[in-house]
């Protein structure tokens, strides 16, 4: 009988953003079970790693660097670190999804054969194929520089920076998948609801405590930094080694509910607003 299913003792793993949050929870955790853990972020990590390396998801020069300094063959990649959209628009664009595709194109040909990707998006990108035409425009920049002046020329069209970056995150998981799955290669994101991390804070400022609130309405509260780790986790691993190309909602029931109609956002929000 099997009894290591996830099978990750001895795998050597990527985990960029393990500074805090989502990133820091998933990283214990997999030294936990025993991978070989690399980590990468701007700012180092609390958690004992195999090794750390400075990477900004900014800059082209440092995405390269840091993938030479790490080196080697990998088995998984975890896509988790994020901007949220306090920060100003290009960057939060660049970081969220062109720094995360140029860091994991650059690792591709590493990538073991029966190797995973996940990635961070988020329920802010739930839209993404009502907007493609749009999220498609952007995506086809490669040049960071370039898609930031896109993004700062249609900056109105676009709205919301978070939502476009999640929304290009949803899509190209989505085109990916048939062409890795022929190098036996998986690539899988979640879409979390607002989750008890630092970011949270951040949100809260854009949002507001009653639309947050109506987020958390689905359990009672938000979820933890560990409760998102986990199904990253499940989806890197050998126990999900026939899913690919799947953006799944981690929200305890909110999506689901609200794409049936069984949960309303605007009564949602007006209760939360009652008890605030
Ligand atoms: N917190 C929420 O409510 C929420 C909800 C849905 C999705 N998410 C997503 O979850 C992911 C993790 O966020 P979190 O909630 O753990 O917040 P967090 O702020 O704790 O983590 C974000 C991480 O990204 C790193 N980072 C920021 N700029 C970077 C850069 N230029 N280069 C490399 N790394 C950089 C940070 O140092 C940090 O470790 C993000 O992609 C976020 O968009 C968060």
């Amino acid at each position: 009988m099997a009894t290591d299913i996830l099978g990750y003792e001895g795998k050597r793993v990527v985990v960029m953003g393990c500074f805090s949050g989502i990133g820091e929870a998933c990283a214990q955790t997999l030294v936990d079970l025993g991978a070989e853990v690399h980590g990468a972020d701007i700012k180092p990590s609390p958690v004992n790693l195999d090794s750390f390396t400075e990477v900004d998801l900014k800059k082209p020069d440092s995405i390269a660097a840091g993938i030479a300094k790490i080196g080697g063959k990998v088995d998984a990649l975890f896509n988790i670190s994020g901007l949220p959209q306090t920060f100003p628009g290009e960057d939060v664009v660049t970081v969220n999804f062109l720094g995360i595709r140029a860091w994991t194109e650059g690792w591709l040909p590493n990538i073991n054969s029966g190797g995973a990707i996940v990635s961070v998006s988020s329920l802010a990108g739930m839209g993404y194929l009502g907007r493609q035409p749009l999220v498609r425009e952007f995506m086809d920049f490669t040049d960071f520089a370039e898609a930031r002046q896109w993004y700062l020329d249609r900056a109105e069209e676009v709205g919301d920076p978070y939502t476009l970056s999640k929304e290009a995150i949803n899509t190209w998981t989505q085109m990916s998948a048939p062409d890795l799955i022929g190098r036996d290669i998986r690539i899988n994101c979640t879409m979390p609801s607002p989750i008890d991390t630092p970011m949270l804070g951040e949100f809260r400022k854009v949002a507001g405590d009653a639309v947050l609130g109506a987020f958390a309405k689905a359990k009672g509260r938000y979820s933890s930094p560990e409760e998102q780790a986990m199904p990253l986790i499940l989806l890197n691993s050998d126990a999900a080694r026939f899913i690919s190309g799947v953006c799944l909602p981690v929200d305890a029931g909110l999506a689901g509910g609200l794409a049936t109609g069984v949960l309303d956002m605007q009564k949602m929000i007006a209760e939360a607003m009652a008890e605030a």
